[in-house]
């Protein structure tokens, strides 16, 4: 069978907010009296993005990939398990077409870091900011999102064979 020329993936993450730990979303510090908990920066939008990449290779997903027992990905940059996933894409002989992506964050707003991280994911894989989208939403106040326990990401790509 000839490689097909598109593929899709989609990942999602959710990690519990919690006081005295960063909010980094996209590789981006975000002011916020809550951060994200977890072995790694805990990045939920990362994690994401890079499940997606796995995901439209069917190669697994992040957790095989870079277990966390693993010490060298102990407390890694998530840059570099979503770096590790694109040097994956390439090597199958694919290129990200777009990505596209929501985080879940009841607050605070995030609008005013929407281009630092599109401007982020893209340097990060070398592409165009144009081919990154990052959309924001609330949970209306409503479930652990809503109240403030956890925040999600999702992201969802499209790679093109060349
Ligand atoms: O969830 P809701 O529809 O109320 O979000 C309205 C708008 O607020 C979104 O379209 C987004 O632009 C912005 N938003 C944000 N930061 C968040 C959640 C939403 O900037 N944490
Ligand atoms: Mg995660």
């Amino acid at each position: 069978m000839s490689a097909p020329a598109f593929r899709i993936g989609q990942g999602w993450d959710t990690h519990r907010l919690v006081a005295g730990r960063p909010l980094i979303l996209g590789g981006v510090p975000v002011p916020s009296d809550l951060g994200l908990d977890g072995h790694s920066d805990a990045d939920i939008l990362l994690h994401a993005i890079t499940d997606a990449l796995l995901g439209a290779l069917a190669l697994g997903d992040i957790g095989m990939h870079f277990p966390d027992t693993d010490p060298q990905w102990k407390g890694a940059s998530s840059d570099r398990f979503l770096q590790h996933a694109h040097a994956l894409v390439r090597e199958q002989g694919y290129r990200i077409g777009n990505l596209d992506t929501t985080i879940i964050l009841q607050r605070p707003k995030l609008k005013d870091f929407r281009e630092p991280i599109r401007n982020r994911i893209a340097s990060t894989l070398g592409i165009a900011p144009q081919q990154v989208s990052v959309k924001f939403k609330t949970a209306e106040q409503v479930g652990p999102v809503g109240q403030r326990l956890s925040a999600e990401a999702q992201a969802t790509v499209l790679l093109l064979q060349g």
